[in-house]
């Protein structure tokens, strides 16, 4: 859209989150519900993004330093029409439409943007605005129509009649404007009477009084148009976007078993032939390589999975970790900063923290990387082809040569050069009959 300006409403509160973290702040999927909005007015190429902040807006502000948003304070949260005129200096001049976005609606899509702009072009209006149908429209403003189905006006769920509030058409709060043609009427808004506040919803009834064409754009998909005032909002939008991503996958030929009990986050990569089965969280910006298969209820954050390699499951990947092609990490394996090269199995129970295992190597059950002396964290270098019995501590910094073995039950404190066995074992005795004494001097004791 040519000279497009968008207007982020960022400011409020959110006091029905009941939380000392602003509402924008709070994390869908990991990320901010505010990233969301920005990366979709960052898609439309505007020619600027404005957001307006004012409950602990330095704390928004400092989360998005490299962004190019002009940042607009609201020092008191009067309402939404309040934000958009506290903006008013960015605004007055500029000739071409305003986006207005709620910093609350994070689901929205770039295809539903872009019928709104058609519309709107095409019926030269000077208000268009996004409207679904809500099942359960509580809390929503409520779109009025008069009887030939035109828009008459939107009312406030606070303000709503008991009829009005039957209605189950409501404002998704997403609109674009004639920049121009708005800023008089948005001054002649008054605070509302019940919520003491200047809504921007009251521009829709002061356009049309002015003889202005106010039209609306109905989504069919009504999760995009959720608006998160609290708690559950956010669990409901979490759940949506969790079925959109893993559809997404499916579609590009990833096998999700029990698709409703897997999380794989927004900026997750994985190919074709991946399966991925039930209870599976995937975090952060993790890559899982063709025909891995990630076993149920494994965890996996900032991480990559090599190539037919093995996970789980109750595997954990923490972040920094990559699992070369066709490695395995079996049950209750967890590696933090850890690579483990082409082919290396660490099957049971094991802790790998800033270690390289190299190829082929073979970890066994209950070993242990100590990384954390008490002040800084150690590395451990494990060859080709190592061998490493059950329950060995690695004491780091160690390094064990290609091809060596460590025995069962060893702490190892020193490198272990390449080839060579290490074992560190108090020598095992066996006392004859000694089970059979004992049962006599008890049998004595009474
Ligand atoms: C608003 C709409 C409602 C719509 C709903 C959709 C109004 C009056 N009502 O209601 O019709 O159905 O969104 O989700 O607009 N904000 C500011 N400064 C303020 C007040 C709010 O920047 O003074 C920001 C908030 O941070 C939020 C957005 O504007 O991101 C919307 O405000 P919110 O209080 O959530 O409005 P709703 O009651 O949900
Ligand atoms: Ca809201």
């Amino acid at each position: 859209m040519q000279n497009l300006l968008v207007l982020i409403l960022a400011a409020g509160r959110g006091e029905r989150m009941r939380s000392a973290l602003p509402k924008v702040l709070h994390p869908l999927s990991g990320r901010p519900l505010f990233s969301y909005v920005l990366e979709t007015a960052e898609k439309l190429k505007p020619k600027k993004i404005l957001a307006v902040v004012g409950h602990q807006a330095a704390s928004v502000k400092k989360l998005f330093p490299n962004k190019k948003v002009e940042w607009v304070l609201q020092k008191e949260q009067l309402g939404t029409a309040h934000a958009v005129l506290s903006a008013a200096s960015f605004l007055k001049g500029h000739k071409g439409p305003l986006l207005i976005l709620s910093g609350d609606v994070p689901l929205l899509r770039l295809e539903t943007l872009r019928s709104l702009q058609t519309k709107f072009e095409e019926e030269r209006a000077s208000l268009a605005f996004l409207t679904t149908e809500l099942f359960d429209p509580s809390g929503y403003g409520r779109v009025v129509r008069d009887g030939d189905g035109e828009v008459d006006r939107i009312v406030e769920e606070k303000e709503a009649s008991p009829e009005q509030k039957e209605l189950r058409e409501i404002n998704a709060g997403i609109y674009l404007a004639e920049t121009e043609e708005i800023l008089k009427p948005l001054r002649e808004i008054r605070r509302s009477p019940l919520k003491k506040e200047y809504y921007l919803t009251d521009l829709v009834e002061h356009l049309l009084r002015e003889g202005k064409k106010v039209v609306s754009v109905f989504s069919k998909e009504s999760g995009e148009c959720l608006g998160i005032n609290d708690r559950s909002q956010l669990a409901g939008a979490e759940e949506l976007l969790r079925q959109r991503i893993n559809l997404e996958w499916m579609k590009k030929g990833v096998s999700l078993r029990h698709p409703s009990s897997i999380w794989i986050s927004s900026e997750t990569v994985i190919e074709p032939d991946v399966i991925i089965h039930p209870g599976v969280i995937i975090n952060g910006r993790s890559r899982i390589s063709r025909g891995a298969e990630i076993f149920p209820y494994s965890v996996v954050e900032d991480s990559v999975v090599g190539v037919g390699a093995r996970i789980g499951p109750f595997a954990r990947l923490r972040p920094g970790s990559f699992v070369g092609e066709g490695a395995r990490v079996g049950n209750f394996v967890e590696l933090k900063k850890t690579v483990m090269k082409k082919g290396a199995k660490a099957n049971h129970l094991t802790y790998l923290g800033d270690a390289v295992v190299g190829e082929g190597a073979n970890v066994g059950c209950g070993t242990i990387t100590c990384n954390y002396d008490g002040f800084r964290k150690n590395r451990t270098v494990i060859g080709k082809k190592v061998f490493i019995g059950s329950d060995v501590q690695l004491v780091a910094p160690v390094t064990i040569g290609d091809n060596a073995w460590v025995g069962a039950g060893t702490t190892v404190t020193k490198a272990v050069p390449s080839g060579s066995l290490a074992v560190s074992r108090v020598e095992q005795k066996n006392i004859k009959g000694w089970v059979k004494q004992k049962r006599k001097k008890e049998k004595k004791r009474g």
